[in-house]
C-alpha cells in the first residue's frame, strides 16, 4: 500500500462525535466523507429483510459478496442527511438507522469474512485520496500508513446522551437507560472481537469530546492538521 497524503483515518467507539467531526473536516477540507459503518449496516440490512439469520456466518458472509454498496454526497437533500447510502441501487440511507439495525450490525461486523469483503471495499475509496474515513479500525486496519489518524473518545455517559438526542430528534420513543445499556453492549463487543477489535493505532492522536463542542474539537484538529501537512 502506498502512502496517501490526503486520507485523514478517524476511529472511536460509537456516538463519539467521530462522524460529524468527520463530516465538518471533509467540508472544510474539500475532501470526500466516508463513514464505514455504513457498510456494516447496509450488510444487515440485507440480511435482515432476505430473512437471514443474523447468527448465520456463513449466510450473512455469501450475502455481503453479492451485494452492490455505494456512497454518495449528501448534497441537495433536505431531510437532514450527511451522505446518501446506497444498497443494490435503492437509496437506504435512513433505513439504515433503524433501531433493528444497530441490534444487529455488531454481530454481522464480527464476521472475519464480511470485514475482508468491506475493507476491500474501504481501499478503494481510499485510493482515490482526499478522503476523510471514519470508523473502527480504519487506522489499524484499513489504511494503516494513513498520515494523520485520530481517535475520537467520550464517556459512555455523555455518548448514550448524545444517542438519546439523536433518537429523539428522529422520533422515536427512547428509553436513556436502554440506550446506555447498548452503548456499552456494544463498546464490548466491538472491543473484544478477535478480528480487528477496536482500538487506537499506536501513532493516533486520542481525542476526548465529553463536555466539548463539536466546534471547539474540530478546530483543534484543523490545527493538527495544517500542522501535519506542513511537516510532511
Ligand atoms: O459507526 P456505526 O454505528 O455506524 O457502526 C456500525 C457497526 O459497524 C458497529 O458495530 C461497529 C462496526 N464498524 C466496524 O466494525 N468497523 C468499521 N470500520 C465501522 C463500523
Amino acid at each position: 500500500m502506498t502512502t496517501n497524503l490526503s486520507l485523514i483515518a478517524i476511529d472511536g467507539p460509537a456516538a463519539s462525535g467521530k462522524s460529524t467531526i468527520g463530516r465538518l473536516l471533509a467540508n472544510q477540507l474539500g475532501y470526500l466523507f466516508l463513514d464505514t459503518g455504513f457498510m456494516y449496516r447496509a450488510v444487515t440490512l440485507a440480511a435482515l429483510r432476505a430473512g437471514i439469520d443474523v447468527m448465520d456466518e456463513t449466510a450473512v458472509t455469501a450475502l455481503a459478496a453479492q451485494l452492490t454498496i455505494d456512497v454518495t454526497s449528501g448534497e441537495g437533500w433536505t431531510d437532514g442527511r450527511h451522505y446518501t447510502a446506497w444498497l443494490n441501487g435503492e437509496d437506504v440511507t435512513w433505513a439504515l438507522r433503524q433501531p433493528e439495525v444497530d441490534r444487529n450490525v455488531s454481530q454481522v461486523s464480527g464476521y472475519p469474512g464480511v470485514r475482508q469483503d468491506m475493507v476491500r471495499r474501504q481501499r478503494e475509496f481510499g485510493r482515490r485520496g482526499r478522503v476523510v474515513m471514519v470508523g473502527r479500525d480504519i487506522g489499524t486496519v484499513v489504511i494503516p500508513d494513513a498520515p494523520l489518524k485520530l481517535y475520537i473518545i467520550a464517556t459512555p455517559e455523555e455518548r448514550a446522551r448524545r444517542r438519546w438526542q439523536d433518537r429523539q430528534a428522529q422520533g422515536y420513543t427512547n428509553n436513556y437507560d436502554a440506550i446506555l445499556a447498548d452503548v456499552q453492549r456494544r463498546d464490548t463487543i466491538d472491543g473484544t472481537r478477535t478480528h480487528s477489535p477496536m482500538r487506537p493505532a499506536a501513532d493516533a492522536i486520542v481525542i476526548d469530546t465529553t463536555g466539548r463542542t463539536i466546534e471547539e474539537v474540530v478546530a483543534e484538529i484543523l490545527a493538527i492538521v495544517h500542522d501535519v501537512t506542513y511537516t510532511l
